[in-house]
């Protein structure tokens, strides 16, 4: 199989090519990031010399490069990453998550369907759903109810995506993942940063009450799901995946101290998220029965794990904390948490 992988410099999309590298030596993976704040060419470093991994600098949006690329490397299949990720960065601008997440995701659709033959996959998440109250769960049928930027231009992509399906015949299949942890996170998403924060003794700032939940995943057992609905997920089909695993944002700051043997002083109650979401909770009931997935990381070792990995690997998370990066924490928290020390 030749398969191209967008976004396969970034956290999941690094963590999917190590994978499938690993799992099929035979096939070929053309890797199309833009390199992006959040991309890292470190991420794949074990991939170097790998004749079977080809990295390419292009933008999804970029239709000429697309179509270039689709005909050289005669892909077979499309799993597309490549997204602006963060909420917190919608909120502040919101333009540049419509232009790669709707206009990039359409712009590769376009693509897709001009060759005639490739499977799209097309990475999406559970915030697509909306926010949950006290109970119940996100299944596939649940309505498209979006409250962020980043959200709304997630469902837009998953609808953009659909769209190509029922009226182009495109060959389209959708995962929407629950929040991942792992290493090589990007410190700009809770459990990175907090980790990060811990380490070097500064304040852990967390937003509102911190009672807001997330259904957290192993970044190894999200990239298991999204090989399994790559190769065996119905066409035209949704397939949430989250692993069960819901937890309050202050209970994993808490784990997090309690593993870099922090005091909960360090704990910063600032101002809210905008328009937060209060609660997600997946089922993945239909990944289960049709695929045979099933989630294999323990939270509390896989955050360990996660731990020891950023202390194992501080020169990383150095370097991707650049002038960008420190710009970017001085306009997200130093109103919010007043006098502090940088990363
Ligand atoms: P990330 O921000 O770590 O990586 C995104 C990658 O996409 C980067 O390497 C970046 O350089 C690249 N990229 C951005 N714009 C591009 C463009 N125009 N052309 C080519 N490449 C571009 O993101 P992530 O956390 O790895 O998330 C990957 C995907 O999974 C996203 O689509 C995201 O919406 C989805 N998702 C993430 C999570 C999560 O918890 N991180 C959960 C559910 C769904
Ligand atoms: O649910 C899937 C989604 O999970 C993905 O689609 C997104 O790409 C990914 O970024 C993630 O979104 P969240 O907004 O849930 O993740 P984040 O790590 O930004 O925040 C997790 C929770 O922690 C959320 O309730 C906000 C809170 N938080 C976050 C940060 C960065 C804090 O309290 N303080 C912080 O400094």
């Amino acid at each position: 199989m030749k398969l191209m992988v967008t976004g396969g410099a970034g956290f999941i999309g690094s963590a999917f090519v190590r994978m499938a590298r690993r799992r099929r030596p035979a096939d070929q993976v053309i890797n199309v990031d833009v390199l992006t704040y959040a991309g890292n060419l470190e991420s794949l470093r074990e991939l170097e010399r790998d004749p079977g991994h080809v990295f390419v600098r292009a933008d999804i949006r970029d239709r000429q490069a697309m179509d270039g690329l689709l005909r050289q490397h005669q892909i077979d299949a499309i799993v597309n990453f490549a997204a602006e990720s963060h909420v917190d960065r919608s909120i502040e601008s919101a333009a540049p998550f419509l232009d790669t997440n709707v206009g990039g995701t359409l712009t590769l659709l376009e693509a897709a369907r001009a060759t005639g033959s490739v499977r799209f996959l097309q990475v999406s998440t559970d915030e697509v759903y909306g926010s949950l109250g006290p109970t119940g769960a996100f299944e596939e049928t649940t309505p498209l109810a979006p409250r962020s930027p980043y959200s709304a231009s997630k469902a837009a992509a998953d609808c953009f995506a659909m769209a190509f399906h029922h009226t182009h015949g495109l060959d389209v299949v959708i995962a929407r993942c629950s929040n991942n942890y792992g290493p090589y996170q990007f410190p700009e998403k809770l459990i990175p940063l907090m980790i990060l924060n811990a380490l070097e003794g500064r304040p852990l700032p967390v937003y509102g009450d911190g009672q807001q939940v997330r259904d957290w995943i192993h970044v190894d057992d999200q990239c298991e799901a999204i090989d399994r609905v790559l190769l065996g997920g119905r066409s035209g089909n949704v397939y949430n995946v989250g692993a069960g695993n819901e937890r309050s944002n202050l209970d994993v700051v808490r784990a997090i101290l309690a593993l870099t043997g922090r005091d909960e002083g360090l704990i910063r109650h600032v101002p809210d998220r905008p328009g937060h979401d209060r609660r997600y909770a997946t089922n993945a009931g239909k990944i289960r029965g049709e695929l045979g997935w099933l989630p294999q990381h323990d939270f509390g070792q896989g955050l360990a794990d996660t731990v020891q990995w950023y202390r194992d690997n501080a020169g990383w998370a150095g370097r991707v904390r650049s002038g960008a990066y420190r710009d970017y924490y001085e306009r997200q928290y130093a109103q919010r948490l007043g006098p502090t020390g940088q990363p």
